[in-house]
């Protein structure tokens, strides 16, 4: 398989037999309750930066990268054995489908047939219902991707899975570039219309050793965002975020507002809330920048999708044991979760989140690390 792989990518370098990326390294992770084995791939670039996804939700497990005094850490929350995935409740590094963040009243119209999902947050439908993407098996494969080591993984979700309708198939390559990249392309097809907005909810923290993630400096390149309800389903207006603690458009601590006495930021419990990002059309640009000033660690990502979810870990309690024991407490990291906007089938306002048969789906989102 790693001769395959290298002798592809010399191929794919012309006949020229240079090797352009060094391929996955594969391990066992760990089987399933019912059998099935799952496995661990590690990608490594030439600035030594390393990424490790399992198949198992297709979840990014670890992103290991140098600050500015090139010191590598891991800057996702994640667990160290699959068990941790399996138990998991905050989707630490997965992939999330069907549906990326909440369905109201997990119901929706579709050609006049009224579908109902499974419901997994009060009576909503949060991120694809009880056993969503996060929690399935995806076959996968290491790929002789031209601009570095990569790993595809598909999934057949059956017509009905958690009330959804039609057979999807769906793809997530993960591509880590020579640029310090982590490019991640999503495409899918189905043979009954259906709706779908796939997103990754990797956790992030740049300064793994600090308390929490208030002192990181943010921008997020949106004029408007959507409010939401007690039930964290947006109300449907688009109101712009000047002289609120939602404009993040000049580079802004995460901690700077969170505490302010502000409708939204109760409701959400801190920044829980979809940005209307002012990128035009599916070009691939830049919807959010953060630095860590201690350790000069950047972030930056970049996505074909019109929103990005900016979640600053209200929910999490300490409760999961997270790698190495740590627990993860509240606002220990935050998530860009870029997206469709949430509830968007019961929003004909919002971007279609629609998929037809004959239609090819297809979304890509980059993390890119740098430091300063
Ligand atoms: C949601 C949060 C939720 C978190 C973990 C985020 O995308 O917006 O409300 O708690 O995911 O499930």
């Amino acid at each position: 398989m790693g001769f395959a792989l290298i002798l592809g990518l010399a191929l794919l370098s012309g006949g020229r037999f240079t090797v352009l990326a060094k391929p996955a390294q594969k391990m066992a992770f760990g089987k399933t309750a019912d059998g099935q084995d799952v496995e661990l791939y590690t990608l490594t670039n030439k600035n030594g930066m390393h990424v490790a996804i399992t198949n198992f939700g297709a979840s990014v497990v670890r992103i290991q990268v140098a600050d500015r005094q090139g010191q590598v850490e891991d800057v996702v929350l994640g667990y160290d054995a699959l068990d941790g995935y399996v138990r998991d409740q905050a989707y630490f590094g997965a992939v999330i489908g069907r549906y990326g963040n909440r369905i109201a009243a997990g119901k929706f119209m579709l050609d006049g047939s009224t579908y109902t999902l499974a419901r997994n947050n009060g009576e909503n439908s949060l991120h694809g219902g009880i056993k969503g993407f996060n929690k399935a098996v995806w076959k996968a494969r290491e790929m002789a991707a031209q601009d570095g080591p990569s790993v595809e993984l598909t999934y057949l979700s059956k017509d009905g899975e958690e009330g959804y309708p039609g057979n999807l198939s769906v793809k997530v390559v993960y591509t880590l570039t020579e640029r310090n990249e982590l490019k991640i392309d999503y495409s899918a097809t189905t043979d009954k219309k259906t709706v779908l907005n796939l997103t990754n909810h990797s956790y992030f923290n740049l300064n793994p050793g600090g308390r929490d993630i208030l002192q990181h400096v943010l921008v997020i390149y949106a004029d408007k965002y959507t409010p939401v309800d007690s039930g964290l389903i947006p109300t449907g207006e688009l109101p712009s975020v000047a002289g609120t603690p939602f404009d993040f458009r000049k580079p802004t601590a995460i901690g700077a507002r969170i505490e302010q006495d502000d409708e939204q930021l109760k409701l959400g419990h801190g920044y829980d809330h979809n940005f209307v990002l002012h990128k035009k059309g599916k070009a691939v640009e830049l919807a959010a920048r953060v630095v860590e000033p201690a350790t000069g660690r950047v972030l930056e990502v970049l996505t074909s999708e019109p929103g990005v979810q900016f979640y600053t870990g209200n929910f999490l309690d300490g409760s999961a044991r997270g790698k190495g024991g740590k627990e993860y407490q509240r606002r220990s990291a935050f998530c860009l979760e870029t997206q469709h906007f949430p509830d968007s089938p019961n929003h004909l306002k919002f971007p279609t989140t629609e998929l037809k048969p004959g239609e090819k789906y297809h979304s890509t989102t980059i993390y890119k690390f740098s430091t300063e």
